[in-house]
Protein backbone atom coordinates (compact mmCIF):
# COMPACT_ATOMS: atom_id res chain seq x y z
CA UNK A 1 0.00 0.00 0.00
CA UNK A 2 2.05 2.75 -1.22
CA UNK A 3 1.98 6.59 -0.69
CA UNK A 4 1.43 8.07 -3.70
CA UNK A 5 2.66 11.20 -5.05
CA UNK A 6 -0.74 13.64 -5.67
CA UNK A 7 -1.29 15.71 -8.58
CA UNK A 8 -1.41 19.37 -8.50
CA UNK A 9 -3.66 21.63 -9.99
CA UNK A 10 -2.26 22.21 -13.66
CA UNK A 11 -1.79 18.72 -14.25
CA UNK A 12 -3.76 17.72 -16.92
CA UNK A 13 -5.36 14.35 -15.46
CA UNK A 14 -7.25 16.87 -13.01
CA UNK A 15 -9.11 18.10 -15.94
CA UNK A 16 -10.25 14.75 -17.38
CA UNK A 17 -13.41 13.09 -17.03
CA UNK A 18 -12.55 9.70 -15.42
CA UNK A 19 -13.45 6.06 -17.08
CA UNK A 20 -16.30 3.95 -15.29
CA UNK A 21 -14.53 1.11 -13.80
CA UNK A 22 -16.24 -1.90 -15.41
CA UNK A 23 -15.33 -4.80 -12.31
CA UNK A 24 -15.54 -3.22 -8.65
CA UNK A 25 -14.38 -6.85 -7.82
CA UNK A 26 -11.15 -6.52 -9.58
CA UNK A 27 -8.39 -7.08 -7.54
CA UNK A 28 -6.25 -4.42 -9.35
CA UNK A 29 -9.13 -1.99 -8.13
CA UNK A 30 -9.21 -3.34 -4.23
CA UNK A 31 -5.42 -2.48 -4.83
CA UNK A 32 -5.71 0.86 -6.10
CA UNK A 33 -8.34 1.98 -3.53
CA UNK A 34 -5.64 0.44 -0.70
CA UNK A 35 -3.01 2.77 -2.29
CA UNK A 36 -5.67 5.85 -2.24
CA UNK A 37 -6.49 5.45 1.49
CA UNK A 38 -2.43 5.43 2.46
CA UNK A 39 -2.16 8.32 0.35
CA UNK A 40 -5.10 9.93 1.74
CA UNK A 41 -4.48 9.45 5.74
CA UNK A 42 -0.35 10.06 4.76
CA UNK A 43 -1.21 14.06 3.31
CA UNK A 44 -3.70 13.83 5.82
CA UNK A 45 -6.52 14.17 4.11
CA UNK A 46 -10.45 13.56 4.37
CA UNK A 47 -10.66 11.65 1.07
CA UNK A 48 -9.14 11.52 -2.58
CA UNK A 49 -10.06 10.53 -5.90
CA UNK A 50 -8.21 8.21 -8.25
CA UNK A 51 -7.19 11.39 -10.47
CA UNK A 52 -5.38 13.13 -7.90
CA UNK A 53 -2.89 9.76 -7.89
CA UNK A 54 -2.75 10.17 -12.08
CA UNK A 55 -5.33 7.58 -12.20
CA UNK A 56 -8.35 8.55 -14.55
CA UNK A 57 -10.64 5.92 -13.46
CA UNK A 58 -14.08 7.12 -11.47
CA UNK A 59 -13.30 5.83 -7.72
CA UNK A 60 -13.35 7.82 -4.37
CA UNK A 61 -12.12 6.99 -0.59
CA UNK A 62 -12.75 9.35 2.05
CA UNK A 63 -13.73 9.51 5.41
CA UNK A 64 -15.42 12.03 8.08
CA UNK A 65 -13.38 11.91 11.58
CA UNK A 66 -15.52 12.21 14.21
CA UNK A 67 -14.87 15.95 15.07
CA UNK A 68 -16.09 16.79 11.96
CA UNK A 69 -18.85 15.17 11.25
CA UNK A 70 -21.43 17.38 13.86
CA UNK A 71 -21.33 13.87 15.63
CA UNK A 72 -21.55 11.22 12.66
CA UNK A 73 -18.19 9.98 12.02
CA UNK A 74 -17.93 7.70 8.77
CA UNK A 75 -15.07 5.13 8.66
CA UNK A 76 -12.35 4.85 5.11
CA UNK A 77 -15.16 4.45 2.47
CA UNK A 78 -14.66 3.39 -0.68
CA UNK A 79 -16.69 4.16 -3.74
CA UNK A 80 -16.72 2.75 -7.24
CA UNK A 81 -18.74 4.69 -10.08
CA UNK A 82 -20.59 6.89 -7.58
CA UNK A 83 -23.33 9.18 -8.54
CA UNK A 84 -25.47 12.20 -6.22
CA UNK A 85 -28.33 13.01 -6.02
CA UNK A 86 -29.47 16.68 -4.47
CA UNK A 87 -31.89 16.20 -2.21
CA UNK A 88 -32.34 19.67 -1.47
CA UNK A 89 -32.32 22.35 -3.92
CA UNK A 90 -30.72 24.92 -0.99
CA UNK A 91 -26.51 25.22 -1.23
CA UNK A 92 -24.39 26.02 1.82
CA UNK A 93 -21.55 27.59 2.17
CA UNK A 94 -18.56 25.77 3.79
CA UNK A 95 -14.53 25.91 3.66
CA UNK A 96 -12.70 23.47 1.26
CA UNK A 97 -9.21 22.88 0.91
CA UNK A 98 -7.68 20.14 -1.61
CA UNK A 99 -4.65 17.81 -1.65
CA UNK A 100 -4.37 19.14 -5.52
CA UNK A 101 -4.31 22.85 -4.16
CA UNK A 102 -1.62 22.92 -1.52
CA UNK A 103 -2.02 26.04 0.71
CA UNK A 104 -5.21 27.73 -0.70
CA UNK A 105 -8.98 27.22 1.40
CA UNK A 106 -12.43 28.12 -0.25
CA UNK A 107 -15.86 29.14 0.89
CA UNK A 108 -17.46 26.65 -1.48
CA UNK A 109 -21.65 26.29 -2.02
CA UNK A 110 -22.27 23.06 -2.10
CA UNK A 111 -25.84 20.94 -1.75
CA UNK A 112 -27.13 20.09 1.83
CA UNK A 113 -27.93 16.90 1.76
CA UNK A 114 -27.89 14.42 -1.03
CA UNK A 115 -28.19 10.51 -1.76
CA UNK A 116 -24.77 8.77 -3.29
CA UNK A 117 -24.96 5.72 -4.76
CA UNK A 118 -22.22 3.66 -5.80
CA UNK A 119 -20.39 0.22 -5.02
CA UNK A 120 -18.20 -1.18 -2.80
CA UNK A 121 -15.04 -2.89 -3.57
CA UNK A 122 -17.29 -6.44 -2.80
CA UNK A 123 -19.52 -5.41 -5.77
CA UNK A 124 -22.45 -4.51 -3.46
CA UNK A 125 -24.32 -1.65 -4.30
CA UNK A 126 -24.20 1.39 -1.68
CA UNK A 127 -26.37 3.88 -1.20
CA UNK A 128 -26.43 6.82 1.85
CA UNK A 129 -27.77 9.79 2.53
CA UNK A 130 -26.13 12.46 3.52
CA UNK A 131 -25.55 15.92 4.98
CA UNK A 132 -23.11 18.43 5.88
CA UNK A 133 -19.17 18.01 5.91
CA UNK A 134 -20.47 14.40 5.17
CA UNK A 135 -22.29 15.23 2.46
CA UNK A 136 -19.29 18.39 0.95
CA UNK A 137 -16.66 15.91 0.66
CA UNK A 138 -18.51 13.37 -1.08
CA UNK A 139 -18.96 16.05 -3.50
CA UNK A 140 -15.81 17.38 -3.69
CA UNK A 141 -14.46 13.41 -4.48
CA UNK A 142 -16.91 13.17 -6.56
CA UNK A 143 -16.42 16.20 -8.82
CA UNK A 144 -12.75 15.65 -9.28
CA UNK A 145 -14.02 12.67 -11.17
CA UNK A 146 -15.11 15.12 -14.09
CA UNK A 147 -12.33 17.18 -13.76
CA UNK A 148 -14.30 19.57 -11.29
CA UNK A 149 -12.25 21.56 -9.00
CA UNK A 150 -13.66 23.39 -5.54
CA UNK A 151 -12.47 26.75 -7.65
CA UNK A 152 -14.34 26.06 -10.55
CA UNK A 153 -17.45 26.23 -7.92
CA UNK A 154 -16.86 29.24 -6.11
CA UNK A 155 -18.78 32.25 -7.15
CA UNK A 156 -16.79 34.86 -4.99
CA UNK A 157 -12.91 34.16 -5.22
CA UNK A 158 -12.71 36.56 -2.71
CA UNK A 159 -13.66 33.90 -0.15
CA UNK A 160 -10.12 31.96 -1.53
CA UNK A 161 -7.46 33.02 1.05
CA UNK A 162 -4.08 31.77 1.63
CA UNK A 163 -4.18 28.84 5.08
CA UNK A 164 -1.98 30.51 7.02
CA UNK A 165 -3.97 33.85 6.23
CA UNK A 166 -7.31 32.24 7.72
CA UNK A 167 -7.26 34.39 11.20
CA UNK A 168 -8.20 37.37 9.10
CA UNK A 169 -11.51 35.84 8.10
CA UNK A 170 -14.52 37.45 9.92
CA UNK A 171 -15.32 35.69 12.79
CA UNK A 172 -19.08 35.42 12.37
CA UNK A 173 -18.26 34.23 9.05
CA UNK A 174 -16.33 31.41 10.41
CA UNK A 175 -18.60 30.39 12.83
CA UNK A 176 -21.34 30.33 10.15
CA UNK A 177 -19.41 27.67 8.15
CA UNK A 178 -17.99 24.09 8.34
CA UNK A 179 -14.13 23.32 9.54
CA UNK A 180 -12.12 23.37 5.99
CA UNK A 181 -11.72 19.71 4.70
CA UNK A 182 -8.48 18.89 3.24
CA UNK A 183 -9.50 16.33 -0.13
NI1 LIG B 1 -9.71 17.69 -3.83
Amino acid sequence: MPVLPIARMGNPVLRKIAQPIADPTDPAVARLAADMIATMLDAPGVGLAAPQISESRRIVVFRVPADRGEGEEVANTVLVNPVIEPLSDDKLLGWEGCLSIPGLRGLVPRYGRIRYRGFGLDGARIEREASGFHARVVQHEVDHLDGVLYLDRMDDLRLLVCTEEMHHINAALAAATDAPPRT
